[in-house]
Order: C-alpha cells, then sequence, then structure tokens
C-alpha cells in the first residue's frame, strides 16, 4: 500500500486512490483534515469541476486537485499553506460572485457547505462591484424537488446522481460558460425512487425538499441515528427532532447497508409515526359489542381472563400467536417465549411484500422479517390455515400485516374466532374483530434491535416519546404473560436484559446485544458476508 505524508501525517492508502479518497478511507478528510469540496463526493464520479480542493504536492509545480489526483507512494502534500490558502480564496471569491445573499430565508442556512466554507476558508468582503446573475426562483422540477437556480454552483452532483445512481438521467447542465443552468430535459420531470437524495447531496441551498422546506431551521433539530423501517433493507438514516417530534429522515453513510442513499418512500415514511391514524388508547370490547377505552392494567386483565377461561376449556394449542416483522427482536422473543410458556405451537410472521430494485428497494416491506424467521417465526400461511380451518380459536397479533400481505382477503375469518388480542400502532380493518387492543409504540420510540436482509443486526433508539400511555410490544406481552402466572413473566421488560437472553438462547444472536451492535450494526454469527452486504 502507498504511504502518503500529508500536512506532516503519514497515511497508508489504497492502490489507485485519489489523494481524497485517501482522506476519506482513513476518517480524515474534514475530521482532522481539511480539504473543502464541492463537487466530489465519495459515492460519485469525479468531476473535478469545483476547483476548491487544490492542494499542494512537493514536486509538482502547479496546485492539484485532491480529488482527482491518484497518490503514489512516497507523496508529499500540504493542504494548508500559503498557496494553498490563497487559491481556496479565489475560488470561494468567484463561486460568491453570483450567489444570491439568501442566507436568512435559506433552508439549507446551517447546513450549507457554502456557508460553512466561506466562514472557513474564504474572504470577508467581495471586491465585485457587478449585479448578480439573475435567475429562475422556485423551479419545480417534480413531485419532491423545488430549484432555485440562483443558488445553484454548477458542481453537477445531482447531474452525476440521476445518471449514476438510480440511472434515469433527468437532470443536465444546459448552455456554456456563465450562461450555464441546471435544467431538466423537456417533458422529464425529476420523479425517481431516489430523487430526493439531490437535496442532500446539493452543497448549497439550490435543490430542496418539497416537503421539509421551510418546515423548521435545521440548527434546532437534534439527529438521532436510526434505522428505516421501510422494507428490510434497513438504511441507515438520521431522524430529525425537535420538540419531541420527528421532522425529517436523512440517509446516515454506512457503507455496507445503503452507501448514503435513502429511498424516496423510506424518507417520507417517518409520517406514520405522528400519523392521524396512530391507535392512541387501549380498548376492550363490552357485553353489547362495542369497544371502549380502558387502561392498559384493565386490557391486560380482559385479554388474560379470556385467555385464561379458552385454556381452561379446549387447551392452549387452540390459541395462535401472528408476529409482526415490524417489532423488534426483543420485542419478538418476548413473543415467542411467551407463546411457548403459554404452550402455544401455532405461531407465525406475515411479512408483506412490494416493488424491489436493484438499488436499495427490498421486496419486503418490514423491517425485521429477517430477524423474526431467526427467532424461529415461520410462515403466517399455516396460522391462517387454522384460522380458517376452524382449529383456532384466539389469536394475539402483533399488528395488522396479515391483512395487509393478502393471505386473508379481509378480517371476516377472525370475526369468527372467541378472542382476537391486537397490539398495534395504526388503524386498521382489525380492530372491528379485536376483543382488546392495545396501542403500541412505533420503532422511532423504542430501543429494539433489527435484522436487515442480509443478516445485519441494527439498532433503533427512541427519538421521540408518544403523547399517549404506550409501551413496546414485548412490555405488553410481558405484562400479559405475569397476568397469565406463566413461568418466567413476572411483568417487568428490560429490552437490554432480553437483547442478552436472546444471544445466549440463540447461536446466530451469539455476543450481539443492544450495547455491542453500535452504530453500524453489527452480521449475525454464521453470514456469509461479514462486512459487506452488498
Ligand atoms: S443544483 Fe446543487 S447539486 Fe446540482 S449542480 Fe447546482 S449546486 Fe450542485
Ligand atoms: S430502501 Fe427500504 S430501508 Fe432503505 S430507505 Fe427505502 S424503504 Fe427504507
Ligand atoms: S472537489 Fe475537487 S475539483 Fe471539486
Amino acid at each position: 500500500m502507498p504511504t502518503i505524508t500529508i500536512d506532516g501525517r503519514e497515511i497508508e492508502a489504497a492502490e489507485g486512490r485519489t489523494i481524497l479518497q485517501a482522506l476519506d478511507d482513513a476518517g480524515l478528510l474534514m475530521n482532522g483534515v481539511d480539504v473543502p469540496h464541492y463537487c466530489w463526493h465519495p459515492k460519485l464520479s469525479i468531476d473535478g469541476s469545483c476547483r476548491l480542493c487544490q492542494v499542494e504536492v512537493e514536486g509538482i509545480p502547479k496546485l492539484q486537485i485532491a480529488c482527482d489526483t491518484p497518490v503514489r507512494d512516497g507523496m508529499v502534500v500540504h493542504t494548508q499553506n500559503e498557496r494553498v490558502k490563497e487559491a481556496r480564496e479565489g475560488v470561494m471569491e468567484l463561486l460568491l460572485i453570483n450567489h444570491p445573499l439568501d442566507c436568512p430565508i435559506c433552508d439549507q442556512a446551517g447546513e450549507c457547505k457554502l456557508q460553512d466554507y466561506s466562514f472557513d476558508f474564504g474572504v470577508k468582503e467581495s471586491r465585485s462591484k457587478e449585479p448578480r446573475r439573475a435567475l429562475k426562483k422556485n423551479v419545480d422540477l417534480g413531485p419532491t424537488i423545488v430549484f432555485d437556480q440562483e443558488r445553484c454552483i454548477l458542481c453537477r452532483r445531482c447531474v452525476r446522481f440521476c445518471r449514476e445512481i438510480p440511472k434515469t438521467g433527468e437532470l443536465s447542465i444546459f448552455n456554456r460558460g456563465d450562461h450555464s443552468v441546471i435544467e431538466t430535459f423537456p417533458g422529464t420531470p425529476l420523479d425517481n425512487d431516489y430523487s430526493m437524495n439531490v437535496s442532500d447531496i446539493c452543497p448549497v441551498g439550490a435543490l430542496t425538499t418539497k416537503d421539509f422546506r421551510f418546515k423548521i431551521r435545521v440548527w434546532f433539530l437534534e439527529d438521532v441515528p436510526g434505522i428505516c423501517t421501510g422494507c428490510s433493507n434497513g438504511c441507515n438514516i438520521h431522524l430529525g427532532v425537535a420538540n419531541n417530534k420527528v421532522y425529517r429522515y436523512l440517509p446516515r453513510r454506512n457503507d455496507a447497508v445503503n452507501d448514503t442513499w435513502i429511498c424516496d418512500a423510506g424518507r417520507m415514511s417517518y409520517s406514520e409515526i405522528a400519523a392521524p391514524n396512530r391507535l392512541r388508547e387501549c380498548e376492550v370490547r363490552n357485553d353489547s359489542g362495542q369497544l371502549e377505552p380502558v387502561g392498559l392494567d384493565r386490557a391486560i386483565e380482559v385479554a388474560a381472563d379470556r385467555l385464561r377461561r379458552l385454556i381452561e376449556a379446549k387447551g392452549a394449542g387452540v390459541i395462535a400467536g401472528l408476529a409482526s416483522a415490524h417489532a423488534s427482536n426483543e420485542d419478538l422473543f418476548t413473543f415467542k417465549r411467551f407463546l411457548a410458556a403459554l404452550g402455544s405451537e401455532t405461531f407465525g410472521v406475515a411479512v408483506v411484500r412490494g416493488k424491489a430494485d436493484d438499488l436499495l428497494i427490498k421486496a419486503e416491506k418490514a423491517s425485521n422479517a429477517t430477524g423474526a424467521r431467526e427467532i424461529g417465526f415461520g410462515d403466517a400461511r399455516t396460522v391462517v390455515d387454522r384460522i380458517t380451518s376452524g382449529a383456532v380459536d384466539a389469536v394475539i397479533a402483533l399488528g395488522h400485516d396479515v391483512l395487509q400481505e393478502g393471505l386473508l382477503d379481509n378480517e371476516e375469518p377472525l370475526a369468527n374466532l372467541d378472542t382476537v388480542i391486537l397490539l398495534d400502532t395504526q388503524a386498521s380493518e382489525m380492530q372491528r374483530v379485536a376483543n382488546v387492543i392495545v396501542p403500541v409504540r412505533h420503532a422511532a420510540e423504542k430501543l429494539g434491535n433489527f435484522v436487515n436482509e442480509a443478516r445485519r443486526v441494527q439498532r433503533a433508539v427512541p427519538a421521540v416519546e408518544s403523547n399517549w400511555e404506550a409501551y413496546s410490544d414485548g412490555e405488553v406481552i410481558a405484562k400479559l404473560g405475569a397476568a397469565l402466572g406463566l413461568e418466567g413473566f413476572d411483568g417487568s421488560y428490560d429490552a437490554r436484559q432480553v437483547a442478552r437472553d436472546l444471544a445466549a438462547a440463540i447461536p446466530a444472536f451469539a455476543g450481539i446485544d443492544l450495547d455491542s451492535v453500535g452504530d453500524e450494526g453489527r452480521v449475525l454469527a454464521g453470514s456469509a458476508a461479514s462486512g459487506t452486504e452488498r
């Protein structure tokens, strides 16, 4: 491996990498070694157009752009000397000649690279006396993105993204010289499954999402690391939180899972957290068939009474468990232990399926189908078969996936059961047939691990608190187990302890708990892949 010296610091670089890539690989870029850059992006091809990343390489008379200069053994690079600083200031001054002074009303303010680099590497005053270039504002590029042509610094990241990642190529540079502008091709709006990523990679406030713009200044947001639960890829995200509310999902870089991207559907799935259809109170069905609100203790008591009566009359074999692939490992392991202690052998997981591609989007539309299977939940089809054949009298369902997935055309077969106990986050047709309903926490509201399709265990931490009484599925099941007097259940639930119990009980999870999994995740034991899964 070539060894290079940057500002007196020796680093090893992989053969064929450029100076900027070597710094990025070493985790030093803008994190110990400041080489400002606009057009370079770690997951896009090299453009070399902005000229901001110039550095001095000993033995080469002219300054070189770090993004497109390959390393060679013994190379000595200076990133902070006077020549380099002067060149940077020149580039910054050039970029700012036409940039509008929009910062107070620009949504990018607070996370704008032009703003940041101007403070850190620019000059304090403009020498230009010419009027700024007037271009189009508020250009509607498609269903998700609005474009401000005046703010664009022509780094071409958005153009390369569309060509190289979704490969849809809607954007291009039109005209020449200082008439150059970004536009969509006529009749081709920016409309692909990953379109909103252009807003993340635009270094300035030229491309903003219609969803987030003008909602909140970004400096009020706290970034909480988490995972998207929209499909089994488990893309890593930051949840932008303020005032106990999630305002947006942004991609969080994880080269083994989602690089620096997320799909638009996953990005927008944050709206489920505070959706009007969230279940907000426990309910039990009274003697006249009406649902009436109760506290959790009463809901548990009614559920336990109904199950106890059935067990005494017919045995636990008539009770079935429908797990949700949206529940965490800890929820699911608690549910599995509960069903075993009860003596039920009829259980499975329903997984909703949908569109997939060869980039990120997976067919399984839930974050933990793999975890559910590893923990021992088979296909929910066997449960449905036993329900429709009359062999089951009671179902405990985590979520209503069984209806969405199409295993049951409608909730009617469940209406014939003696007891349906439903733990769910969102309203559904299943409420119509449930005897007991308990609202549970969304993944953004609880601590738990999830296993993605490539068998990587990833952690979600509570980013917000629900504004009503809600528990994780595991907590509710633990209370139900205690109410039934099941062995091993005293009503308490500690997700960290459950994760350790899971690691001790199932070999694939050995050594993986809620702390050791970290923010990057860890692959289950016995997986073919141990690092890069895609
Ligand atoms: S719109 Fe943004 S990403 Fe696209 S070229 Fe302009 S500055 Fe770069
Ligand atoms: S690909 Fe899947 S996990 Fe990733 S952002 Fe989209 S829905 Fe979420
Ligand atoms: S980042 Fe190197 S030229 Fe733009």
